[in-house]
């Protein structure tokens, strides 16, 4: 049967509650002619396997398996992206959101005066349960935050758990930044017509099994979202990430003069050559770990990556040195000669290393 609403679940690593939440919306939403569609990352733990069992079973359950990316929003847009539905629903596989809701939020679409019902936790009824003082604060703050990105009034506008009718979909879909975590805030921000929002309140349980993948490469992410919504338009967000990695090596690279040629007491040019290949070692890492982290490279790729990013920043610093002798033979000041080396020299790094190392198709 042609569904009506599809459940998008992202997961990565809940194969202990995969089942669980199948149960649970099919319980509430059993008059309805409802799919689930659990997109999942690669999980290890043989998520994908437990959810395909649903749908050889013959329940309404379809799994789009993506091998080699991460990405929360990215993996919401996607599932919904393959649906023939009217409407579509958000849920977490961890059983923190309230399944409950289901039906009010598509009896609310239905009416077709609404655009898109939120779960929130912060008004009327809603709540977040128990969370360390520390959480609700980081929470309040980025909620803060985002309802200025937005310009909209969302309680919560972070909330992971939410339904919206196809067409504000459609018309917002090729817009969506789709980086990190928060889709609900890329939706609002990117759709090109405000949205007509109802929010419904709810309590956030909490985790039973397997742990949160928010961490603080989910944050940095959550920074990046902001910053693509905003001034994102004119200066790729991840050239920003790549640029403050930059310039951690400026310290990584002197931190390790030091240490080679004062303690170590080797040679001027030994000290040099030792800590540039070390500085340009910690940038790859981190932005391994952080500007690109769904293309994160590992175990032999790791490697290769590496050496494909020592050879685009030795010609980045062959262009940065050639273009500041240029322009300091031109007689501009000597700082300004510097800095064009610089930019031209961390463009080209920056553009290189995300086409040939971490093989970006857009920048
Ligand atoms: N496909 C995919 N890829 N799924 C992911 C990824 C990923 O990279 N990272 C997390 N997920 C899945 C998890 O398996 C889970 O089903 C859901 O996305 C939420 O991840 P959690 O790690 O449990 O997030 P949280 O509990 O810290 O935060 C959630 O709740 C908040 C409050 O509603 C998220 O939904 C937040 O966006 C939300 O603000
Ligand atoms: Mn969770």
């Amino acid at each position: 049967m042609q569904p009506q609403l599809s459940v998008i679940v992202p997961t990565f690593n809940e194969v202990q509650n995969i089942g669980e939440l199948y149960g649970r919306i099919s319980k509430v939403l059993h008059d309805i002619a409802w799919e689930m569609v659990v997109v999942d990352d690669d999980s290890s733990d043989g998520t994908a396997d437990a959810a395909l069992a649903l749908a050889r079973a013959g329940e309404p359950v379809r799994v789009i398996r993506r091998i080699g990316r991460r990405g929360l929003s990215s993996a919401v847009i996607e599932g919904m992206l393959s649906s023939a539905a009217d409407f579509f629903a958000v849920i977490d596989a961890d059983l923190q959101h309230d399944e409950a809701l289901l039906p009010q939020m598509l009896e609310t679409l239905r009416q077709g005066d609404t655009d898109i019902v939120i779960g929130t936790r912060y008004a009327g009824a809603g709540s977040v349960g128990d969370w360390s003082a520390a959480r609700v604060r980081m929470s309040r703050l980025a909620t803060v935050l985002a309802q200025k990105v937005t310009g909209a009034r969302i309680s919560d506008p972070m909330s992971g758990f939410f339904a919206i009718r196809r067409e504000p979909l459609e018309r917002t879909v090729r817009h969506l930044s789709g980086e990190g975590y928060k889709i609900l805030l890329d939706i609002f921000a990117s759709s090109p017509v405000p949205l007509r929002h109802a929010e419904l309140p709810y309590t956030f349980r909490q985790r039973l099994h397997g742990e949160s993948k928010l961490d603080a490469a989910v944050l940095s992410q959550y920074g990046l979202l902001l910053f693509d919504k905003t001034v994102g338009r004119f200066i790729p967000p991840r050239l920003i990430f790549f640029s403050i990695v930059g310039a951690i090596g400026v310290f990584v690279h002197y931190a390790a003069f030091a240490l080679l040629f004062f303690a170590g007491g080797v040679s001027f040019l030994v000290a040099q050559t030792g800590a540039t290949i070390t500085a340009m070692t910690g940038n790859y890492v981190l932005n391994n770990q952080l500007t690109y982290r769904d293309a994160r490279r590992k175990g032999w790729k790791f490697v290769t990556g590496l050496l494909a990013f020592y050879l685009v920043c030795s010609i980045g610093l062959l262009g940065n040195v050639g273009i500041a002798s240029y322009a300091f033979s031109l007689e501009y000041q000597w700082w300004l000669a510097a800095f064009a080396g610089i930019v031209v020299g961390t463009v080209w790094n920056f553009a290189a290393s995300s086409i040939f190392v971490w093989k970006q198709r857009r920048l």
